[in-house]
């Protein structure tokens, strides 16, 4: 790729930037980022290259979640670990229903920047730049918080690494060991209307791995470990360029700052910046398709971003909302099937789906999230694709942001727990009961590939 380089970008349109006021200071902080050990490896991210390209072909499923926005402030260890523990009981239910194998990519450890349609935000007559993410400036109301600040950078590269060193650690010692599922209980599990239809599926793995294990007279596969990936939308392109290396006895250039980075909605422009650097690098990456998205443009976009069309590069994550994606989403399986090119289809049913109570507070309703589930296996059963993942908003933890759920969480409920500074998250039980019903859906689809061999999670 001779016409490329980690900084060519800078020569495209580009959206969504911070505005720093020291262009010395960014240089500084560039350079220190540029020579800090990286967080991720490249034999990791091929790795989930190829675990992806089976993901397009129905052999493995894509669990994609975590926060809309991590913050600095929530980089602790019990924060984490719920991220972890439910995401990790997901893929339990999820490997149940689906009866393939399961790649959970967390939205964490870089998930620092965020797109806002407004420059500005004004409060009681006062206006002040919007809040872009951690990595570029802070939540509170005040001018202080609100300056874009490049030190920003490094806080947030040495918060991501601290978060995916202690998630490697826990999976190191066997944290997510399939023979002890209570290891990743979470305490309000007992409390959860689902929690007896959980309990059955951990006993009926339990059981049948205890069966395999006492034909094979050892423990069967790598039961006792699983993988877990990182990705962030990579928005913020000076940080990303920062982390973008050479790495010895592979060609190209990699991103070293999370195994998936995405292309965001509002940044999927085929002549802008965001593409530019993206086409660059080797990692699989994701792509945001919203319902403006026209079919001959995304192709255009595949082309650019993968001209070869290596499987297993490209995640086409499309959030359309659940009153949109049946018109929206079969025109684009039926171009990108056309142009013949490999992707992974996964169906983020969060981002369309947001709307505001009466009293202003952003929510989603889990039914329409359900719904556009829902739907998306049916679109694509019915064009003959596959979906090969979904891509979640949650939190291990118990807030009140979203509405409905076996508990009926209504809009004055909200009021209890509503913590995010961004999108509404699902809550822990809610975001079990949706891979529950995801599962459900799963084993009623017929054709669904079957596992192979006993390494199930
Ligand atoms: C997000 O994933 O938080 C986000 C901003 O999504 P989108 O680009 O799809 O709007
Ligand atoms: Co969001």
């Amino acid at each position: 790729m001779a016409d490329w380089t980690p900084d060519s970008w800078t020569t495209k349109p580009t959206l969504q930037q911070p505005t720093y006021a020291d262009p010395q200071e960014v240089e500084r902080v560039m350079a220190e980022l540029s020579r800090l050990p990286p967080l991720v490896t490249s034999w990791e991210i091929e790795s989930l290259k190829s675990q992806l390209a089976e993901a397009g072909e129905g052999r493995r499923f894509l669990l994609q979640g975590g926060d809309c926005a991590e913050v600095f402030s929530e980089c602790e260890s019990s924060v984490i670990a719920n991220k972890l523990k439910i995401l990790l009981q997901m893929s339990l239910v999820l490997v149940h229903g689906g009866k393939r194998r399961v790649i959970r990519v967390g939205r964490f450890a870089g998930q620092y920047a965020k797109p806002r349609s407004d420059n500005f935000e004004t409060r009681d007559g006062v206006k002040l730049p919007s809040y872009r993410g951690d990595l570029v400036n802070s939540v509170g109301f005040n001018a202080e918080e609100r300056v874009h600040d490049p030190q920003r950078m490094l806080r947030g590269y040495e918060r991501a690494s601290l978060t995916l060193n202690f998630i490697r650690s826990l999976i190191d010692g066997g944290f997510a060991d399939l023979h002890h599922p209570e290891y990743w209980d979470v305490d309000f599990v007992r409390h959860s209307p689902r929690a007896a239809e959980y309990r059955k599926i951990v006993q009926a793995i339990s059981d049948s791995l205890g069966f395999m294990e006492t034909l094979a007279g050892r423990q069967v596969g790598d039961i006792d470990r699983v993988d877990f990936y990182a990705s962030h939308e990579g928005l913020h392109l000076l940080y990303e360029q920062a982390q973008t290396r050479k790495v010895p006895r592979r060609p190209g250039w990699y991103n070293l700052a999370a195994h998936c980075p995405w292309i965001g909605m509002r940044t999927a422009d085929p002549g802008g910046a965001h593409v530019e650097y993206f086409r660059g690098i080797q990692n699989p990456i994701g792509m945001k398709v919203g319902p403006a998205m026209e079919p001959e443009v995304l192709v255009e976009l595949l082309e650019r971003l993968n001209p070869l069309d290596e499987p297993g590069r490209i995640t086409l994550i499309h959030r359309f909302g659940n009153d949109k994606i049946a018109d929206s989403l079969p025109p684009l399986l039926a171009a990108v099937q056309r142009a013949g090119r490999r992707v992974v289809w996964c169906c983020d049913p969060m981002h369309g789906n947001t709307k505001k109570t009466a009293r202003g507070l952003k929510t989603r309703h889990f039914d329409h999230i359900l719904s556009e589930l829902e739907q998306a296996f049916d679109i694509h059963a019915d064009a003959g694709t596959y979906l090969g993942g979904i891509h979640i908003e949650l939190t291990g933890d118990d807030v009140t942001e979203c509405t409905g759920g076996a508990r009926g969480l209504d809009d004055e409920g909200l009021q209890r727990s509503y913590k995010t500074f961004v999108d509404p998250r699902l809550n822990y039980e809610q975001a079990l009961e949706l891979a529950l019903r995801v599962a459900d859906r799963m084993r009623k689809m017929t054709g669904a590939a079957s596992l192979e061999g006993p390494v199930v999670f």
